[in-house]
């Protein structure tokens, strides 16, 4: 896979997308974590549901609860919204293109906003698993980049303030933090979670800020939510396990649902 800004594969995507929907252009695009993908429906009328395997530079994501499917949304303003539902980790070893193709994609067909959500764990003991939190900006823990050569991006303000109060007015109270990203696939260490609260972070998870540094390389606006589907190890007493992200996500899902389509309603309009 080659890079660039959006990549010639991304352009490549963009034209099948716009082929196979009918959708000349999509404003606003949208990354489904654990926990959110049940939000699709409730967002507008769905136009195009396609396995995202038939769209160039996408494969079939091996992880439970993403869905694999790539959907473009009608806005009840006629504005289009790209569901990727079909996210790739890093951990998957199939390189960091792979893994912001989706959002150089989104890039390419047009997209001006980007929302990544996704299912977190919690170092605040205040959280309750289920509960959204506004990522306000990130650490990347990978030690790698999307970004190839000597190309110097600013991430100040990643994460969209005027989103994240766009947000805040629609949810108030709703909480904030720092997300650090792992490679994951292994979950943390107790040993590590304190580290991570060392250096500030609020939420570990295996995804999203290299999605965000992508984003930002080409020019989108980004507002990045995390369900929180546990309290960090060590945090919490109990072992952590994927069944229990994907609990936490089933039962989380009738209210992040509708909170999602509001933020998407919201942008759109504005
Ligand atoms: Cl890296 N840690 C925890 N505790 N929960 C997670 C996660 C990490 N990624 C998704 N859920």
């Amino acid at each position: 896979m080659t890079d660039g800004r959006p990549s010639e594969l991304a352009r490549e995507a963009a034209r099948t997308l716009a082929e196979l929907t009918g959708v000349p252009r999509h404003e606003i695009a949208i990354t489904l974590g654990s926990g959110w993908r049940s939000a699709a429906e409730l967002i507008g009328d769905v136009v195009a549901d396609i396995p995202a395997a038939e769209v160039p530079g996408f494969t079939p994501s091996g992880v439970a609860g993403h869905s694999g499917r790539l959907r473009s949304i009608r806005l009840a303003d006629g504005k289009h919204v790209l569901v990727i539902g079909a996210r790739t980790h890093l951990y998957e070893g199939k390189g960091v293109a792979a893994v912001v193709h989706g959002v150089r994609t989104a890039a390419a067909a047009g997209a001006t906003t980007l929302i990544l959500t996704n299912g977190a764990g919690g170092l605040n003991p205040a959280w309750t698993p289920g509960e959204p939190v506004l990522i306000r900006d990130h650490i990347n823990l990978t030690a790698t980049s999307p970004i190839v050569g000597a190309e110097f991006v600013d991430l100040t303000d990643l994460y969209s303030p005027r989103l994240r109060e766009l947000v805040g007015s629609i949810r108030p109270g709703i909480d904030e933090g720092v997300y650090v990203q792992l490679p994951g696939p292994h979950y943390e260490t107790p040993a590590e979670i304190a580290m991570v609260r060392a250096i500030g972070g609020d939420i570990v998870g295996m995804s999203t800020a290299l999605e965000a540094i992508a984003a930002r390389q080409c020019g989108l606006e980004v507002l990045a939510i995390s369900l929180i589907t546990n309290l960090a190890a060590g945090i919490q007493n109990a072992p952590l396990s994927h069944q229990e992200v994907l609990e936490a996500g089933a039962s989380a899902e009738g209210r992040l649902g509708p909170l999602l389509a509001e933020i998407v309603n919201t942008v759109g309009a504005a």
